[in-house]
């Protein structure tokens, strides 16, 4: 862990602040790029994970795609120098003039999330004079077996478009003139850690793709989504998600007919090189005798555990106590849900320590807010330490 090895070098920033491990994303990067390339497998970053621009530039560098979920996502990953021809962009609300936009940059398939969206992209490209490229992306009914709060797959969800509903149009769908069905989509949730729910996305997607091909349905790409997770509890052994798992798996049981498959990875490439660092600014004990350590970084600069439950590994990376206690880590916010984790043992832990909440890279810095007002944190680069 990066923050260990430098933990005095990092007082002169001043906390919060975001540090990446530069070293560790081009590893994850060469291990996703390579194994992919075996496969010949296509690979979109998931830039809602992480939209810092130095970060940008290494996933550019390895020739990476873009997945995006709204028009500044596109426009982002445009000005970040990303070629139009990799982007994708789902999202089941997406507004008239961030369709118009994403058809005016000519990016490579907009995955329409409802029949109504796919009409609308039919009549815009109708007014740009173009003809869209889309996936269809389908709702596959698949319990991903992950956090309630980050699955999109089951059939409730908002996500996607049911397939007997997209069944039941296809006629339609076909005459339509300004879109061209490029493709089918599926994203079926978040942090996925029992890679065999790749295998039952694997056969409805082979069972879709034999279906839509008997109904006359001609299309290139099939896109599978993201959702490999990463180890939260012990990241110190997992640095590097096992994308050769989740690639093997695909390759055995998908049966595309030789279709281009994409991916579209976000937490698996960014999550394990973000770490937060905070200072503790108090400690305090409750009546009921719970010790509060009290942190500078809030629920502004990382909600996961505020908003899912979620768990991230802190560590003490300052003190030298040999003595250990079992401390409650708050946060700074006005808000009850702004604890990082319960029952946390640490070394003992005293006003203007360093910790470090880890595996922060992914979903921490793109869902900071200015609640209470609060700065946004910083970023600090190990290659420019
Ligand atoms: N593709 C689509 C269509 C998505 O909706 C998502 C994530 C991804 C790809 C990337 O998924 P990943 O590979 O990162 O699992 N804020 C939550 C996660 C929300 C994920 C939203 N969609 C969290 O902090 O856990």
């Amino acid at each position: 862990m990066l923050s260990r090895q430098i933990a005095e070098t990092l007082r002169k920033h001043r906390t919060p602040f975001y540090l990446y491990d530069i070293d560790l994303l081009r590893q994850t990067l060469e291990s996703v790029t390579s194994v992919a390339a075996r496969y010949g497998y296509v690979i979109h970053y998931a830039i809602k994970a992480n939209f810092d621009p130095h970060i940008l530039e290494l996933i550019k560098e390895y020739g990476l795609g873009v997945d995006c979920a709204s028009g500044n996502e596109v426009r982002c990953a445009i000005e970040a120098g990303f070629d139009p021809s990799g982007i994708v962009y789902a999202g089941v609300g997406k507004r008239d003039h961030e369709i118009r936009y994403a058809i005016e940059q000519g990016i490579f398939a907009i995955n329409a999330e409802s029949l109504q969206e796919i009409e609308v992209i039919d009549s815009i490209a109708s007014s740009c004079g173009k003809v869209q490229s889309i996936g269809l992306r389908v709702n596959p009914d698949i319990d991903p077996k992950t956090n309630k709060c980050i699955d999109t797959g089951q059939a409730d969800s908002k996500f996607g478009i049911s397939y007997e509903e997209l069944v039941s149009r296809l006629e339609w769908i076909k005459s339509l003139k300004n879109i061209k069905v490029a493709g089918i989509h599926l994203h079926i949730g978040s942090q996925i850690r029992e890679l065999h729910v790749f295998e039952y996305l694997c056969a409805k997607v082979n069972s879709i793709v034999e279906h839509l091909g008997a109904l006359g349905l001609d299309f290139g790409f099939v896109d599978v989504g993201g959702g490999l997770g990463v180890n939260y509890d012990l990241p110190e052994n997992e640095p590097v998600p096992n994308f050769a798992s989740v690639f093997s798996i695909i390759n055995s049981h998908l049966k595309v007919g030789g279709r281009p498959v994409h991916f579209e990875f976000g937490r698996a490439i960014v999550a394990q090189c973000g770490e937060l660092i905070t200072s503790v600014l108090f400690n305090k004990t409750t009546a009921s005798g719970r010790k509060l350590v009290i942190v500078d970084a809030s629920m502004t600069e990382l909600i996961r555990p505020a908003l899912y439950g979620a768990y991230h590994n802190i560590e003490n990376i300052t003190s030298r106590s040999a003595e250990h206690a079992r401390y409650t880590i708050a946060g700074t916010a006005c808000e009850s849900t702004d604890i990082f984790d319960e029952g946390v043992t640490l070394p003992l832990t005293s006003r203007g320590d360093l910790l470090t909440i880890k595996s922060a890279g992914a979903y921490g810095m793109s869902m900071a807010s200015r609640y209470n007002l609060h700065d946004l944190p910083a970023a600090v680069y190990s290659d420019s330490l």
